[in-house]
């Protein structure tokens, strides 16, 4: 059984300003959602047995809490057999400190959260998880230190989406944080990614073909790939056709980057734009990427211009020649590792995978069997090297559970 764990720390409603128009978070303490209301599943029919579908019990829960309450999931084992949406929530939590399991049955999603403002999705033990074999998606405006342990997506953004900041993420073993695969009508602009620890798993695959609408102001920061495939991916010749005239990709910076793929004969750097609808504005800064298994690395660039690696400069408003062009990197990076977050930067000339960027304790070292069951693990201490929890986790604090 492949498996998804889904680890969940507390929210706090902490405002922040990112790059971001505005601010994130939810505007209202869950304690004082939890006082107005609180929506327990097992009053709706949720049994901790292991084999009852939660899904009408969670559904009616929302019902009851979504304009002002709190959704509490209590320690113990759950099923779920039924897809459910969670929709028109405003100023509303769910607090999972139980385990729901995927019911073997179930397609695709579990839960979905959309049309939803003012929400904290969390764990009061920091015990809670999501075990499956599916995807899930985490449609949330900031997502914070989470860890994600399965063989597909991590984070994921579909469209429409905007304002978000998503950082400290956690991917062991994943198909990482993926935007797309894109289609018609694709809207996304806004986005800040920082810490990202990728443990085989890729850092950024936004995918797409032909389709329409624009993906704009993206920023991907201060990350970590050991052994992702193709850790800096755009690929607008993706999959199926998607209908129309492709995607318009505008306006991304790639900073910061260190660590290594799983193989030299896949390409580290991959900026490949449709010729209907070249990319502009596309920054790569500071982007340290070698390999596991080689002495080179392929970048490859198509109609993608801006600045950096294989990128062809160009003023975005000039009529532009279409162009490939594949590059055999020799020279190793001078890796920079950040040596803590307050202490000087440190310049390394070394590029094997235990100097080139730091690890995690808990990385995955080698493939599970894919026919045996997991053991959930313990919930990180840290989801980035060297970085704190946004929030502390509520199993040591005193406003933890309810
Ligand atoms: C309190 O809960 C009720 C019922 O869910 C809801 O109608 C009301 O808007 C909530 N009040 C606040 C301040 O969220
Ligand atoms: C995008 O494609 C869809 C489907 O082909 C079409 O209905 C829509 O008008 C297109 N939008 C734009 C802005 O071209
Ligand atoms: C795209 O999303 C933004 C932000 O939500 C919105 O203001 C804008 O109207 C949308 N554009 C289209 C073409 O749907
Ligand atoms: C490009 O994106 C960055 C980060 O999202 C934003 O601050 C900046 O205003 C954008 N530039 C333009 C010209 O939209
Ligand atoms: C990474 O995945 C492996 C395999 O499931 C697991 O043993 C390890 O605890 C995971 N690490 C974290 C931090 O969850």
């Amino acid at each position: 059984m492949q498996s998804t764990f889904l680890t969940l720390l507390g929210l706090l409603p902490v405002l922040i300003n990112a790059q971001l128009s505005g601010s994130v978070g939810p505007l209202v303490d869950y304690t004082t959602k939890a006082q107005n209301k609180t929506c327990d599943v097992t009053n709706y029919g949720a049994v901790a047995d292991g084999e009852t579908d939660i899904a009408h019990a969670l559904l009616s829960a929302w019902a009851d809490c979504a304009t002002g309450g709190l959704v509490y999931i209590p320690p113990g084992e759950y099923s779920m057999k039924t897809a459910i949406a969670l929709k028109h929530g405003q100023s509303t939590a769910i607090q999972l400190d139980g385990i729901i399991t995927r019911g073997a049955d179930l397609a695709y999603q579990m839960i979905l959260v959309r049309d939803t403002s003012d929400f904290e999705f969390f764990s009061g033990n920091s015990k809670g998880a999501i075990q499956s074999n599916g995807e899930i998606y985490n449609i949330l405006i900031w997502v914070h230190d989470v860890e994600v342990t399965n063989g597909d997506e991590c984070v994921t953004i579909e469209s429409p989406a905007t304002n978000m900041l998503i950082e400290n993420i956690y991917c062991n073993l994943s198909g990482g944080t993926a935007i797309g695969s894109l289609g018609t009508m694709t809207n996304i602009s806004n986005i800040h990614y920082r810490n990202l620890y990728m443990n085989s798993a890729d850092a950024c695959y936004l995918k797409t073909n032909n389709g329409n609408g624009t993906v704009s102001n993206i920023i991907w920061e201060d990350l970590i790939v050991h052994g992702g495939p193709y850790p800096l991916t755009m690929n607008e010749a993706w999959g199926a056709d998607s209908g129309s005239t492709g995607v318009q990709l505008r306006n991304f910076t790639f900073k910061n980057w260190h660590g290594e793929n799983s193989a030299n004969s896949r390409l580290t750097i991959r900026l490949e734009c449709d010729s209907d609808v070249p990319c502009y504005d596309i920054t790569v800064d500071n982007v340290n990427l070698w390999t596991d298994d080689g002495d080179y690395v392929y970048w490859s660039c198509q109609n993608a211009y801006g600045s950096g690696a294989c990128l062809a400069e160009a003023d975005s408003n000039a009529a532009l020649a279409t162009y490939t062009t594949v590059v055999t990197v020799t020279a190793t990076p001078y890796v920079q590792i950040a040596c803590g977050f307050l202490g000087p930067r440190l310049t390394l000339t070394m590029n094997d995978r235990s100097h080139s960027a730091p690890t995690m304790a808990g990385d995955l070292t080698a493939a599970p069997p894919s026919d045996s069951p997991f053991t959930i693990p313990p919930m990180p201490t840290s989801f980035y090297p060297g970085a704190t929890l946004v929030s502390t986790l509520l199993s040591l604090s005193a406003a933890g559970g309810l």
